[in-house]
């Protein structure tokens, strides 16, 4: 970060001493007031709930340009990576901040291949849960249970460790939530299998059977490749900003990681996919096409708590990139599929021109985001809708990792620990009970 030549200077109407306050600028982006020394020569905070002008750490990993609806990984458009790279290559990305070459790549996609097992114990937390228990409630259980298998792999500070957690992470993921999957419909867990790609893997550990061959698609391993890297890291939203801050207390990377799951398992963050498939279908319950109208009403009277779900952004204020590469997805499988007519995308389609035209949506600028899509297409490839959220989980996995892992690599890092202002009781006594 560099220095400006512009300060800030803040002073107070009641004649306080009055305080100047360096700029820093990135590479680009919003440049940033740095505050740090703001409460020891003050004695004041700033107040910031919801963290809309607050910028928690700096980062190479992702930029996000709100208005320009640009996302860049390692500066590489997220356009550029989802029609040239795989997914592995884009974890390698992430991690390395370079894409590799192909000796780079083989190696990665070698140690990656080589631990998509699981302890077999691991199969005895699933028998814990009931069968209909929520995959994001099954997946937060397993991934924290991790930290009980690799202690050769969860001192935070140690950056070998880190670097064979990272491995490890990404490698079981699809592994775990296919057993979750498996474990809800009562089918037998399918082991990976060393000679697929990793979409191809987890397609094949989701829908095999040992009954009979499972024949990867090509194109259903492609599109799931492509939701991977569409999801794969995002700035300091709110679950990497749960990483971060739960990885700041020195705690193992699994740990950290079962944080995030648990974090954007929220509607309001990366459980929108499945929010907003189910609203789809209400819609279509409804009556489909001919009830959008009546929905839209709804979702523009403030009282009637609904939103649409899969629309609008805190950085977002122009259309999501990933959105748009997801709706091409979307397209690709449902021809691949004969289910070009799908009533839900054509109902999604109706929706989005519709919203994009009406005041109400163009004057907060909200935009169909990621969640938009992902969720009809991850629908027709046959995925089960409460299942969405882990995917997403499955793909944020190494944005988490490589945001966690810049973060304890600065020698400069703390503990995080926000203040507050306090609006509670002042000192009192307690009176005995019978004064009470
Ligand atoms: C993800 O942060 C990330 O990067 C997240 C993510 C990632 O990759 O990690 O991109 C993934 O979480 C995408 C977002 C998925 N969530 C949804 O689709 C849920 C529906 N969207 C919203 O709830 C909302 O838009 C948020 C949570 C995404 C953003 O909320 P903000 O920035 O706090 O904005 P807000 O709630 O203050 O909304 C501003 C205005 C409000 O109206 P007014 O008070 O100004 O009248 O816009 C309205 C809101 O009521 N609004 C919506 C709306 N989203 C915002 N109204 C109807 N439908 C919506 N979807």
């Amino acid at each position: 970060m560099t220095p400006s030549d512009v300060k800030a200077t803040l002073s107070f109407s009641d004649g306080s001493p009055s305080m100047e306050l360096p700029i820093y600028k990135g590479s680009v982006g919003p440049d940033v007031i740095d505050i740090r020394k703001l409460y020891g020569q003050t004695g004041k905070f700033t107040y910031d709930p919801g963290f809309l002008s607050t910028a928690s750490c700096n980062s190479k990993i992702t930029y996000i340009d709100g208005d320009k609806g640009e996302l860049l990984y390692r500066g590489y458009p997220i356009e550029q990576l989802a029609t040239n790279c795989d997914f592995l290559e884009t974890c390698y990305l992430l991690l390395n901040g370079e894409l590799p070459n192909q000796s780079e790549k083989d190696d990665f996609v070698g140690r990656v291949t080589k631990h998509t097992m699981v302890n077999e114990q691991m199969q005895f937390f699933l028998r814990g849960f009931r069968r209909d228990a929520h995959p994001m409630a099954v997946l937060t259980g397993l991934v924290g249970a991790l930290s009980a298998f690799y202690h050769d792999s969860t001192d935070i500070n140690n950056p070998e460790h880190r670097k064979v957690a990272a491995i490890r992470l990404i490698a079981k993921m699809p592994t775990l939530v296919a057993m979750a999957y498996k474990y809800s419909i009562g089918q037998p867990f399918i082991y990976p299998k060393n000679d697929l790609s990793y979409a191809g893997n987890f397609l094949r550990m989701m829908f095999a059977t040992p009954c009979e061959e499972y024949k990867v698609s090509p194109v259903l391993e492609r599109a799931m490749d492509r939701i991977f890297i569409l999801h794969a890291d995002h700035e300091q939203n709110a679950s990497t900003s749960t990483v971060r801050l739960c990885g700041s207390s020195g705690t193992n990377p699994f740990a950290a990681i079962a944080a995030g799951v648990a974090c954007l398992w929220g509607p309001a963050h990366g459980g929108a996919n499945e929010a907003c498939l189910n609203m789809l279908e209400e819609i279509q319950a409804m009556g489909g096409i001919s009830k959008v109208g009546e929905f839209m009403e709804k979702v523009k009277d403030k009282n009637s708590g609904v939103r649409l779900m899969g629309f609008g952004h805190r950085v977002y204020k122009n259309y999501d990139p990933r959105a748009k590469l997801m709706q091409e997805t979307c397209n690709e499988v449902l021809a691949e599929l004969g289910l070009e007519n799908d009533p839900l995308f054509a109902l999604a389609k109706k929706l989005e021109q519709i919203a994009l035209e009406d005041d109400y949506f163009v004057q907060r600028k909200l935009y169909p985001n990621v969640d938009f899509y992902s969720g009809i297409v991850q629908r027709a490839i046959g995925i089960p809708v409460p299942l969405f959220t882990a995917i997403f989980a499955l793909a944020r996995t190494v944005g988490w990792i490589a945001q966690l892992d810049e973060m304890i690599g600065d020698p400069e890092y703390k503990i995080g620990r926000p203040r507050q202002l306090f609006v509670g009781a002042e000192k009192r006594d307690v009176a005995p009970i019978g004064k009470r």
